[in-house]
């Protein structure tokens, strides 16, 4: 058998422990070399569950095991540092999205992948899931014809954890749950977001006990893409009823659908646990083919020298759109994507 890729997975958290787990077992290209996690008890208990060696920092992991990538699964204000260092070790290189804060920091991990010829791959499971993936396809064949509507939207079921709460910490619900529309959007209609209106509102945030300021739990964006195309994206965070992702693209000869689709006009109602129809409860679950995939293709794209999937330009993308979305809200008006590429 081919030597396995290893991997060290910094951040044994939610995410973290989706990528462990594929890393140790359901992905076998892929080896788990051993668990990062700043928190002993935290990564003590991954240790444990999957038989791998635990360090407290990357750095201490990096000179005290054989590794050939590093998935870094930390909270979003740690990707960079982590990234460079990752890098500067000569170490591939997954990053969760959002890639990072700042488009400043988006650069930094960028030509730190360059110089040391790593591959850096941005965690966007939606361009690995085989709906999603298919959905591209038809559009490229043109069968909708070209887009002028793409609407997707992200509901989580509980609050996310507190570091994602705080927006200087996390750039907010926008950027934690609704990255992974910004990416979506972008890739399905095949053209940049030029231009971004934000309203967010807070309607569970006092009664669930958080304390961050400017916590919102709902958003809607309009957007306007570089192609002509509009759109919009909204998210809500906790939605209780289960985690729903979904995409319609409206074409000038038809509509896709993703995500949910319907052949009979139903009227259904969720609730907490009620629903009439089968809801998924969670992200690993909702996109679990999606992970496995999206790591194999990480290892495979190591293993290669090929360009990833989702590089840092789709990465950095994102970010922009993020920032231009928080910058919107807090201002009270549109803004251009491009305003924040002179901000940075
Ligand atoms: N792709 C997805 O669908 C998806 C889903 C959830 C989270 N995420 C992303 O994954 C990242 C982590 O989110 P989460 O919800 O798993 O967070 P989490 O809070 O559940 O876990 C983060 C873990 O990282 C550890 N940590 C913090 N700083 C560290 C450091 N410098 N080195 C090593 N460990 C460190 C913490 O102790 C914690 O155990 C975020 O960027 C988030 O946006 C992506």
């Amino acid at each position: 058998m081919n030597k396995r890729f290893r991997i060290a997975v910094v951040g044994a958290g939610r995410a973290g422990m989706v990528h462990a787990r594929n890393a140790a077992g359901a992905v076998h290209s892929a080896e788990l070399a051993c668990i990062v996690d700043a928190d002993q008890e935290v990564g003590g208990r991954a240790g444990a569950e999957l038989g791998v060696p635990v360090f407290r920092d990357l750095s201490q992991a990096l000179s005290a095991t054989a590794l050939d990538g590093v998935v870094i699964a930390a909270p979003t204000f740690a990707h960079a540092e982590l990234a460079v260092l990752a890098a500067a070790a000569g170490k591939h290189i997954f990053c969760e999205k959002p890639m990072a804060l700042s488009l400043k920091e988006c650069d930094a991990m960028a030509a730190a992948a360059q110089t040391a010829g790593v591959v850096l791959q941005v965690g966007f499971v939606r361009r690995f899931q085989a709906e999603f993936v298919e959905a591209k396809k038809r559009l490229e064949a043109g069968e909708i014809g070209t887009p002028m509507v793409v609407k997707s939207l992200t509901r989580g079921p509980g609050l996310p954890p507190s570091w994602a709460q705080d927006l200087r910490r996390s750039n907010g619900m926008l950027a934690e749950v609704n990255s992974h529309d910004f990416d979506c959007v972008r890739w399905l209609a095949g053209a940049d977001i030029e231009r971004v209106y934000t309203e967010t509102a807070n309607f569970k945030g006092q009664e669930r006990g958080v304390a961050a300021p400017d916590f919102y739990d709902n958003a809607v964006v309009s957007l306007r893409f570089a192609s002509g195309t509009i759109g919009t994206i909204d998210g809500a965070c906790p939605a209780d009823y289960g985690y729903d992702a979904r995409v319609e693209v409206l074409g000038t000869e038809g509509l896709l659908v993703v995500g949910e689709v319907r052949s009979v006009p139903v009227l259904e109602v969720r609730s907490r646990g009620t629903g009439e129809l089968p809801t998924y409860a969670s992200w690993p679950e909702r996109f679990e083919p999606g992970y496995r995939a999206e790591l194999a293709g990480f290892v495979r794209a190591a293993m290669d020298g090929s360009a990833p999937a989702v590089g840092a330009a789709d990465g950095r993308a994102a970010v922009a759109a993020v920032l231009a979305a928080n910058r919107s809200w807090l201002e009270g008006r549109p803004v251009l994507v491009a305003e924040e590429l002179v901000v940075a």
